[in-house]
């Protein structure tokens, strides 16, 4: 993400060089993993938080899929337009003032929360839950306390219990820890997050 490194200096933001560098990235596993679930719902409206340079917006418009992007960053918007012609909604906000319209089948937040602010999770997760269909999937990342990113304050963690007591409305459908070290310019990253997919049942 290049966070402290000569590559978010400059004119860009951080997260614009971020967005840039990852246009072309692979689609993140958990949306792959969630697939079989978010094929399958009849409401085909999705949200995707902290959207980026958007890789999964891009899969779910090829499904015909209404989607609604929220980034702080509107460059985010730029990239997603080049890399599809259909339409989309963009809201160029913080997590906490997401315009919620109707209700939502998949919600998505992949390494996006922990940026925000601590202390709105569990507001946004109960609204995220008030505008989920019945079945509908909330499908994110949220990082241990032991990231690298966390571990230098550039974003929030969270415990596996406190994970239990912010999604208790939800059935926990998916809660595993991936860990593994990325090798960045500015040195090495010990990734540490849960992959997380829950549900509203009732
Ligand atoms: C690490 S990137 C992840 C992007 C994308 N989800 C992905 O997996 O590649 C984090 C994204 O969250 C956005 N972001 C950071 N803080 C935010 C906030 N408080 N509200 C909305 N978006 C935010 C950034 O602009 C960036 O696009």
């Amino acid at each position: 993400m290049g966070e402290n490194s000569s590559e978010t200096l400059g004119e860009k933001s951080k997260w614009e060089s971020y967005i840039e560098k990852t246009k072309r990235s692979r689609v993140n596993d958990l949306h792959i993993l969630s697939k079989l679930i978010w094929m399958n719902q009849k409401n085909k409206r999705a949200l995707s938080l902290g959207t980026g340079s958007g890789s999964e917006v891009v899969d779910l418009i090829k499904y015909k899929w209404d989607v609604t992007c929220v980034d702080i960053e509107k460059y985010s918007e730029i990239v997603l337009k080049t890399r599809t012609k259909k339409k989309f909604e963009f809201q160029n906000v913080s997590f906490e003032n997401i315009k919620y319209r109707g209700k939502y089948s998949y919600v998505s937040a992949y390494n996006a929360l922990p940026f925000g602010d601590k202390k709105y999770l569990q507001e946004i997760v109960d609204k995220i839950y008030k505008h989920l269909v019945k079945g509908g999937i909330f499908v994110l990342t949220l990082f241990t306390n032991k990231h690298t990113f966390v571990k230098n304050k550039k974003s929030y963690g969270v415990t596996r219990e406190k994970i239990g007591e912010i999604f208790k409305k939800y059935k926990i459908d998916w809660c595993e820890k991936a860990e593994y070290d990325q090798q960045r310019k500015f040195g090495v990253v010990k990734w540490s997050a849960y992959e997380i997919i829950v549900r509203k049942n009732k």
